[in-house]
């Protein structure tokens, strides 16, 4: 079977069983505290299982797109090294939301491995939890009874708490799991090492395939476990393996999956996968990486210097690393990978089909950036060791500096030094790397305590479109600790305040009862809730409140959102229906909106954009809003679906006239409350991105108001009020003519100093001296003495100035008297600015010092004479 072929097998079978088929969820993930990236195929099932929300089908099945290098799971260090760990890997898996569990999950697992995909029987294991004292919870024996009755019990082993008790996170839904393993090793091999003594033992060839987890408890901030509200059933299998076990394959890498890849970098680089362990490694790194980094730019996440961007940038550049110095390619590369990317995957992920050249683009201009870094960090390197002669050790502060600002690998600065005879403090190195770890652990250290409930069953409504006052209660609150202090977040059955989504930032305001005044710092979602956070938790929280949103602030915010929808309504018609939207933050200052275009926009385009804008908002037009349209009715009518947006079956759609947006933000009623629209910058955000910063209502008011005071001021001062443009010009031109004049007086006056300079030479002991204090500027000094250096032999010459109340001195030495006498015009220099209380230095034949007090610089001038003596 191909890889699609299995895919669709997976899904057809769990079809066949009553399941929905979903999509798979964004690889980046948006409003998880404790997550960066969906690290397996639960993740964005999480609400069902602790019960916060209820699936439209308790039963589930997909292949998801998951990211294993950060947190909890982190395979990045063990890819390409073996043959079957990654960091962009696909699960597939099968749900049961409080429907089916053990029996049916065991079950179907084995009809569908051992009949469909016809792996025979005596090659598979299968593991289960053998409990755990510490935590009271007791041996799986329900799972063991169930596989008794379709595997032998010889088969059927034992695991712990680390291999058979699965947990997303550090908190969150958690349980017991069997684990179905395949030993793929020849007969021969087999009879000599039984299979079970190498389950989960690393071996290559008997591995984990599929992870059945029964999902039943919730792990609690305080390490203790409580019960789900329902059984529920996650399981996992490994899409990459099974291709490798289905396809008779030893090596994930050898499967259909990855073939075409790795075929496209021996082509690159004219090597042969199979050949040198090393270079198989770095062609493994890059096939595996190219996926992660493109799949994950396809969701939205570019590489960045912060959170799950500086992640994804990290994982772009080992690769990077890798092809400079095992494979030698010292050009970009992964981006010619993402061709044959979308040709295996682009037709199941639309996100990369539709998005292959804006993808490519990214990673390209990434590329070239690191590697530019790459080349100067070589450099600074080779100064380092070349400033350092008969270097044993390179410190490892220099190896981690080039590590941390030039992204420079410490292999790299390794072998490099290998290569000159020297080694690197690995110590030092380890040592500078730990303290960094605890720096950025210290930087986004976060505590969240367990919630305090206050009413069971409660269902969070946000209110916010139509109310910007209301009664509330809090339902649940908790502790938070950050690296700004202490704090406490609240939840409420219904809330007005906004939560940060979408770009626009959350709401601020304050909740009062008769007791007491709370204000709302901030408010944003986490999981689906809507989190308000305060610095005081309520005395008493239990009591209604009255909860008012900071109306000012939330209207200008208004603004600034539906302005940004016109905007992009505007860039489509005016640059092409290329334009997708790529970002935005819509605050109460400014809005930005980053969107997919290739060029710099030109001024005639930001105006146009500016006008048909500004247009729309005399229109007046009407909001149109419709809170619960089908997904797909949302399509028809116009709306576009966003990648590594997650939406739901019903949508919220919001239509101006032409402009139709899936959105969940705060809109104006009508285009003209909008006031006026700005665009104050248009800049490059990444590679095919551009990025537009624009302001609206009040602000832009002002914005204007100041532009207009500058202009009748400028007005004011040119004295005349038709055309301040024109005087500008006349002032330019005249100032043109006037500097030229100048020029010439200044050659004209230094020819005459000349003059007056070689009139005054004076010898002395053979060596032909000038002394002079002048008022020309610096640089006609400096002409001037390099002039007579050429023209009069044996001469010293130096030049006081008092030019702007500052006084210099100049020493030149023609080069003659250099080589006959030891003189050296830097050091003299150095001790005669003592005189006028400066400092200064240059070379053997010519030196500057500045100073600040002029009534020294004739005894300066007096006093050189000692050195002619
Ligand atoms: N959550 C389990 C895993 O990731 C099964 O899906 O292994």
């Amino acid at each position: 079977m191909t890889s699609k072929e299995i895919r669709k097998t997976f899904l057809d079978f769990f079809k066949s069983k009553q399941h929905s088929i979903v999509p798979s969820a964004p690889i980046v993930l948006k409003d998880d505290p404790t997550l960066m990236f969906s690290n397996s195929g639960m993740t964005q099932f999480k609400d069902f299982f602790l019960g916060y929300k209820e699936p439209k089908n308790k039963r589930t099945a997909d292949t998801q797109k998951c990211l294993r290098v950060s947190g909890k799971h982190n395979d990045l260090d063990d890819v390409g090294k073996d043959t079957y760990h990654h960091t962009m890997f696909e699960m597939l898996g099968n749900w049961s939301f409080g429907d089916y569990f053990k029996k049916e999950a065991i079950e179907w697992a084995w009809e569908l491995l051992t009949e469909v995909f016809a792996i025979p029987k005596d090659r598979l294991y299968v593991t289960i939890f053998e409990g755990d004292n510490d935590e009271g919870l007791d041996r799986d024996l329900e799972a063991y009874n169930l596989w008794k009755e379709h595997i032998s019990e010889d088969r059927i082993l034992l695991g712990n708490k680390k291999d058979n008790f699965w947990e997303m996170g550090e908190t969150g839904p958690c349980g017991p799991c069997s684990e179905i393993h395949v030993d793929i090793r020849s007969d021969e091999e087999r009879k000599k090492i039984d299979g079970k003594d190498l389950v989960n033992n690393d071996h290559p060839h008997v591995i984990e395939v599929w992870n059945l987890v029964f999902m039943e408890f919730l792990r609690k901030a305080d390490g203790t476990l409580e019960k789900l509200p329902k059984k529920n059933v996650d399981t996992g299998m490994g899409f990459e393996r099974l291709c490798m076990v289905l396809q008779g394959k030893d090596s994930n890498y050898d499967t259909d999956v990855f073939q075409p890849i790795i075929k496209k970098i021996e082509e690159i680089s004219g090597l042969t996968y199979g050949d040198n362990a090393n270079v198989d490694i770095a062609i493994r790194v890059l096939a595996d990486h190219v996926r992660a980094i493109a799949f994950s730019i396809a969701d939205g996440q570019l590489p960045s210097n912060s959170g799950a961007g500086y992640v994804i940038r990290r994982i772009l550049r080992r690769a990077i690393g890798y092809a400079y110095r095992v494979l030698q390619i010292k050009e970009p590369i992964l981006h010619k990978l993402v061709p044959v990317i979308n040709t295996q995957m682009g037709d199941f992920f639309p996100e990369i089909s539709k998005q292959e050249k804006l993808i490519s683009e990214i990673i390209k201009e990434e590329e070239i950036g690191f590697l530019r870094t790459l080349d100067q960090g070589l450099q600074r390197l080779a100064n380092f060791m070349e400033s350092n002669p008969g270097l044993k050790v390179i410190p490892g502060e220099v190896v981690f500096e080039l590590y941390d600002t030039y992204g420079f690998p410490s292999d790299l600065s390794r072998i490099i030094a290998e290569d000159h005879g020297i080694s690197i403090d690995e110590k030092g190195f380890n040592m500078e790397m730990n303290k960094q770890k605890e720096r950025s652990k210290s930087a986004t250290n976060f505590k969240n305590y367990d919630w305090v409930i206050l009413e069971e069953d409660e269902v969070e409504e946000f209110v916010g479109y139509d109310f910007l006052d209301t009664h509330v209660k809090i339902t649940r609150y908790r502790k938070v600790e950050n690296k700004e202090g202490v704090f406490y977040q609240l939840v409420f059955q219904i809330t007005p305040f906004y939560a940060e989504s979408g770009g626009q930032v959350g709401d601020i305001g304050y909740i009062e009862n008769l007791n007491e005044k709370i204000e709302i710092l901030n408010t944003k979602k986490e999981n689906n809730l809507i989190i308000h956070t305060v610095k005081e938790l309520p005395k008493y929280p239990e009591f209604p409140f009255h909860a008012i949103v900071d109306i000012k602030r939330r209207e200008a915010i208004t603004k600034n959102h539906s302005a940004t929808h016109l905007l992009h309504e505007a860039l489509r018609e005016v640059l092409g229906k290329h334009v997708e939207q790529k970002g935005s933050f819509v605050g109460p200052e400014y809005l930005r909106f980053d969107f997919s275009h290739f060029s710099k926009m030109s001024s005639e385009e930001i105006q146009e954009v500016e006008k048909i804008v500004n247009t729309k908002i005399y229109e007046r037009l009407e909001l149109e809003e419709n809170r619960a349209v089908p997904f797909k009715k949302a399509l028809d009518m116009g709306a576009m679906a966003l990648f590594g947006e997650k939406y739901g079956d019903l949508v919220r759609v919001i239509k101006f006239g032409n402009s139709v947006e899936l959105c969940g933000g705060t809109h104006v009623k009508n285009t003209h409350e909008i006031i006026f629209f700005k665009i104050m910058s248009e800049s490059s955000s990444s590679a095919g991105v551009r990025r537009i910063e624009a302001i609206t209502g009040e602000t832009g008011m002002n914005f204007l108001k100041d532009q207009f005071s500058q202009y009748d001021r400028l007005k004011n001062f040119l004295k005349q009020t038709d055309d301040p443009l024109k005087s500008i010009e006349k002032l330019y031109l005249e100032n043109d003519q006037l500097k030229k004049q100048v020029e010439q007086l200044n050659k004209e006056k230094a020819n005459h100093e000349k003059l007056i300079w070689k009139n005054s030479i004076n010898v002395v002991n053979g060596i032909n001296y000038i002394g002079l204090i002048t008022d020309l500027n610096a640089a006609s000094v400096k002409d001037l003495i390099f002039q007579l250096k050429k023209e009069i032999s044996n001469l010293f010459i130096i030049i006081g100035t008092k030019t702007e109340q500052k006084p210099t001195l100049s020493l030149g030495i023609s080069d003659d008297l250099l080589n006959l006498k030891n003189l050296h015009a830097g050091t003299i220099i150095r001790e005669l600015s003592k005189e006028i209380k400066g400092g200064g230095g240059g070379q053997p034949s010519f030196a500057t010092a500045g100073g600040s007090d002029t009534s020294g610089l004739e005894n300066a001038i007096n006093k050189s004479l000692n050195y002619l003596q």
